[in-house]
């Protein structure tokens, strides 16, 4: 399988480079606008430990969104399953900053990846700690899920979403309001605003993400029973109102994140972290996804 992987991999990356159309990097947080969009990286960390990349994979990216699924697998090792009282396990079928269903639903947001449901598991962790303490746990956990220590938050990225987060900050006061955040508001914002800033390369990324695998030799760092259930919420709500869709294009469960990363499982053989800045119309990666669709259909790789 490896020097097929490699092949597919290089293929991929030499198709995504001589693109023309390369989508639209986010700007709403400044400091991601200033990002080139033509770059392209995927790296794929396969259960019996190997490790396939091609373009850019050594080039740093925020990870934004993806860090919802290691603060997801941290607060439920912190609340279990009493977290669901807090947050539901439902797709939104709408965009990942989306307000308008908190206000029907009771302040009880419908998952733990869009911005609101984050908020909710960032608080879990949080747990009347100082940010940077939890910060702390949740770097630690990225860290050894990647067996790598050189994994930083980008505290420019970090400020630069402060600076212009009105929206999130509405989210955290308006759970604040239902009586869902344990913690003052400015504190959980913090702690979300410096773990989404997080920044990897598809090479860390993969490695972070082997955790959910389910076999393999690689840092165990939930139960089995946790790991097929991150997988299924991945699947289902991994990619907000484009979820169907990706479900239906690449088959696999996977987080994407405004920086236009995207973290997929191929559960029992590999943990695959694709990257271009530039995205669709859905908010999620533009070649990142078609990278994804086409790996996936090389591969043979579906959980269907
Ligand atoms: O809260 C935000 O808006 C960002 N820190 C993260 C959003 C994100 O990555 C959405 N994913 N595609």
């Amino acid at each position: 399988m490896a020097a097929k992987l490699q092949r597919v991999l290089d293929e991929i990356s030499q198709q995504m480079r001589a693109s023309t159309d390369w989508g639209e990097v986010a700007s709403y947080i400044p400091e991601l606008g200033e990002v080139r969009p033509d770059q392209f990286a995927i790296s794929v960390a396969t259960a019996d430990g190997g490790l396939f990349s091609a373009g850019d994979f050594q080039t740093r990216f925020s990870a934004q969104s993806i860090t919802k699924v290691f603060t997801l697998a941290i607060a439920l090792g912190r609340a279990g399953d009493q977290l669901w009282h807090r947050v539901g396990r439902e797709p939104s079928g709408t965009a990942f900053n989306s307000i308008v269903q908190l206000e029907h639903e009771q302040g009880r947001p419908r998952n733990p990846f869009v911005n609101a449901g984050a908020i909710v598991t960032t608080d879990e962790v949080l747990a009347g700690r100082e940010p940077r303490e939890a910060l702390a746990e949740f770097l630690g956990f990225v860290r050894a899920a990647a067996e790598d220590d050189d994994i930083h938050i980008n505290a420019d990225v970090a400020r630069s979403e402060t600076a212009h987060g009105h929206r999130n900050a509405a989210h955290a006061h308006f759970l604040a309001s239902f009586g869902n955040l344990k913690n003052p508001p400015e504190k959980v914002l913090g702690t979300y605003f410096h773990h989404c800033a997080t920044e990897m390369t598809t090479q860390q990324l993969a490695k972070a993400g082997r955790f959910l695998i389910g076999t393999g030799s690689y840092p165990r760092m939930v139960s089995l029973d946790r790991v097929r259930r991150l997988n299924a919420l991945m699947l289902t709500c991994g990619h907000y109102d484009g979820s169907g869709e990706f479900a239906y294009r690449v088959g696999l469960p996977a987080k994407s994140g405004v920086g236009g990363g995207i973290l997929g499982v191929v559960p029992g053989q590999a943990s695959i972290a694709v990257w271009s800045p530039g995205l669709n119309r859905n908010g999620n990666s533009k070649l990142g996804t078609e990278a994804m669709e086409q790996l996936a259909r090389e591969m043979d790789w579906s959980v269907f």
